[in-house]
Formats: structure tokens, C-alpha cells, sequence
């Protein structure tokens, strides 16, 4: 059978994972898919820079609209981030190409999802997006797919490691936000912008992609109640300690008789519950249906292979002729986000 043929756009932390994914398991992705998958053409700002892969046999576009419109590419997947700049130019570009869209970027979605959605449909194509929310953990494959059958009634959980490494960092060290926040940076925990991090704007991007798709409704991520943890004192760590608490960055999303409530705030949670006993990066997302009940899915919320996995998961599902919908049905179909709350400033 014909190959995959992938185009990568960015070779930072996700794009060399994916590299390394495609390189070593090739036999076992070709077996599963059907088709061997491989990448064709790579993009990244600077061509000289040293990366921890062998991209030799790949052909080097530094303009990743470029990239996207390549005829050797069928699927453009996009790693690079930023919710305007490249990353959306290329995305429109591939879709107009004829392309399915595998990225890992939550800010593009929650910003643009509905528009991307409704263009790549037109054309008959798809956008995946597994790896932009919780990492490696397959929580958009169990919504759109084994949750099908149910009325989502909530969706919560941890979804930004930075958040909840601090967090717990403070709790089990006594350490003060100032501290714990340098040595994240330190250990290369932030996004370049830390506030998308610790002013829960990243976990609230993906509490809007997780709400679109269980419960119909368009991406809203201008109506997510959001605060971040730049507020959250040693004492209020050790306060909630006292009385049996952790406090952790929680996202919440249900819809409620006054429309569709999204908050990402940070909560007290009971300390021995499985969300209070969350440690470091590790992310963990609770589904509530109306059939299955409740189901809590735990792991690596980022990171190379993780992120990568979620992305390669993507991309084989596309080479084995899956294409559901962007958001679980036709972006067309979502409903208006009627919010419960007034929007943020
Ligand atoms: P990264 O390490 O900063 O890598 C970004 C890559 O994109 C780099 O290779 C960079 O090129 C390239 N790039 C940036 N701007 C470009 C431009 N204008 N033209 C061409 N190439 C450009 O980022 P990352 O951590 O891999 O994250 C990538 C995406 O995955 C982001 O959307 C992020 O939010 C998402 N994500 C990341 C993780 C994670 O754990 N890291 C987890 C989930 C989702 P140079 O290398 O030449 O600078
Ligand atoms: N900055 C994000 C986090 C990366 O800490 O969870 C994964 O999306």
C-alpha cells in the first residue's frame, strides 16, 4: 500500500519525538496502520541548529507554509505552537492544500478551532488534536470515541504539569511560590510565555477543547472563568494542609440549567482523594457520563515521548483511514457556547 507521507513542521521537544516514533517503530506502525507512515519534509526556524535525531533523509523547507503545501505531504503536522503567527498560516495552508492536520496545539484550537474545523471539513478534511490536551494521555480518543453513546455530564481534571509540579513542589518542600517557580524554569518546565502556564490560560485552552467536544458545543475559551496560581501562598498550601486539603490548578467544565460553565481556577481538593495525591507533572482528567458514570484517566500531561505518542496515535489513525470529525461530529453542528458566566476582561 501507498505510504503516509508526513510533513513536520518544528523539530523542537514534540517534533523530535515524533522523529524518533516514526524512525524506530516503523515496522510496527506499518503492521497496525496498514501502510508504512513516513515523514517527507521537515520545517523548523534554523536549519543549522543541532537536533537529537537523524533528519538526513528528509527535504528541509524553513517557511512552514511551504511545508504545508508540499505535494510529496499528506498530512501536515504542526508542533511548532503559537496560536496566530505560522502555525495558523500553515494550517490554512495545508487545509486549502487538501491536507488532513494532526497538531499539537491547543492555543491555535482554542483560539481558531471552530474556523479551522468548518474549512477542513469543507474540503473533506480532518484535524486531530489528541496530543494539545493532557499530553499522552488519550482522553480526546476515549471522548469522541468509547464515550460516544453518553451524555457527558462533567469533565474536570489537572491539565497543566507546570502548574501541578509547582504546586505539589511547595506543598511537599515548604517552599514558596518565588522559589519553586525559578526552579521550574530551571528544569525547562515553562512555556516561553510562563503566564500561559501559571496564569492557567494553557489549561484553560484545553478545558475549552475538552468541553467542545463533550458537550456539542463550539470552543468558548473566552468564556473560561480563568486564575492561574500566581496568588497561591505558602500559607494557603499549608492552611488546606491542615485541614486535610491540597490546592490544585482544577479545571471543571458541565452544563448547567444557566448555560455552559467552564472554570479554571485553583481548587482544595481532599488530600488522600486520587486528584489530591497528584504529584509533579502528571495530569489527570475525570469524565462523568450518563451511562458509563465516572471514569478517571492518569499520566504524562507532557514531555517528548508523551506529547509525541499522542501525535503518532493521530497520525496512524489517519493512515488507517479513520477520520472522524475535528470535535467528535460536523463543526457545523455545534451549538452557540451559551455561558454561565459572564465572559473574562
Ligand atoms: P519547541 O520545543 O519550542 O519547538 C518548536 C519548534 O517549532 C522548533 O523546532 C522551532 O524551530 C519551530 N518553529 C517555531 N516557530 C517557527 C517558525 N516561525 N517557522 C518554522 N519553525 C518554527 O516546542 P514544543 O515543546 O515541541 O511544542 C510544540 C507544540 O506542542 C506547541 O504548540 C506546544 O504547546 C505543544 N505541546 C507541547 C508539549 C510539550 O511537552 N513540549 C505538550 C503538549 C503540547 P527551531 O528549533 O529552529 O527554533
Ligand atoms: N506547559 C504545558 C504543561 C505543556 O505544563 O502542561 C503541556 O501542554
Amino acid at each position: 500500500a501507498a505510504p503516509l507521507r508526513i510533513g513536520l513542521a518544528g523539530l523542537g521537544t514534540v517534533g523530535i519525538g515524533v522523529v524518533k516514533i516514526v524512525q524506530r517503530h516503523a515496522d510496527l506502525i506499518a503492521a497496525r496502520a496498514g501502510r508504512p507512515v513516513v515523514i517527507t519534509a521537515v520545517s523548523a526556524r534554523d536549519p543549522k541548529k543541532n537536533r537529537d535525531a537523524d533528519l538526513s533523509g528528509y527535504a528541509w523547507e524553513t517557511d512552514p507554509v511551504a511545508l504545508a503545501k508540499r505535494p510529496d505531504v499528506d498530512v501536515f503536522v504542526e508542533v511548532m505552537g503559537g496560536h496566530d503567527g505560522p502555525a495558523k498560516a500553515a494550517t490554512e495552508a495545508a487545509i486549502a492544500a487538501g491536507k488532513d492536520v494532526v497538531t499539537a496545539n491547543k492555543a491555535l484550537l482554542a483560539h481558531h478551532g471552530q474556523a479551522l474545523a468548518l474549512a477542513a471539513e469543507a474540503a473533506g478534511h480532518v484535524i486531530r488534536f489528541e496530543a494539545a490536551v493532557a499530553g499522552g494521555i488519550p482522553v480526546i480518543k476515549a471522548l469522541t470515541e468509547g464515550l460516544a453513546g453518553n451524555k457527558m455530564r462533567r469533565v474536570m481534571g489537572v491539565m497543566n504539569g507546570t502548574c501541578n509540579y509547582i504546586l505539589t513542589r511547595m506543598q511537599s518542600a515548604g517552599l514558596p511560590y518565588e522559589t519553586v517557580f525559578e526552579e521550574a524554569r530551571q528544569l525547562g518546565y515553562l512555556e516561553a510565555d510562563p503566564n500561559l502556564d501559571v496564569g492557567g490560560i494553557d489549561a484553560g485552552h484545553k478545558l475549552s477543547l475538552l468541553s467542545s467536544i463533550a458537550f456539542g458545543t463550539q470552543v468558548a475559551f473566552d468564556a473560561v472563568e480563568l486564575e492561574g496560581i500566581g496568588n497561591v501562598s505558602i500559607d494557603d498550601i499549608r492552611l488546606a494542609d491542615e485541614m486535610g486539603y491540597r490546592i490544585k490548578l482544577l479545571g471543571v467544565a458541565q452544563m448547567t440549567g444557566r448555560g455552559l460553565e467552564q472554570r479554571m481556577t485553583p481548587c482544595l481538593v481532599p488530600a488522600a482523594s486520587p486528584l489530591g495525591q497528584l504529584q509533579g507533572g502528571t495530569n489527570m482528567v475525570v469524565l462523568e457520563g450518563d451511562s458509563v458514570g465516572q471514569i478517571v484517566l492518569r499520566g504524562p500531561g507532557a514531555g517528548e515521548g508523551p506529547t509525541a505518542s499522542a501525535v503518532m496515535g493521530d497520525v496512524i489513525d489517519l493512515a488507517r483511514g479513520l477520520r472522524l470529525p475535528t470535535f467528535g461530529q460536523p463543526a457545523a453542528t455545534l451549538a452557540a457556547a451559551v455561558p454561565a458566566r459572564s465572559a473574562n476582561p
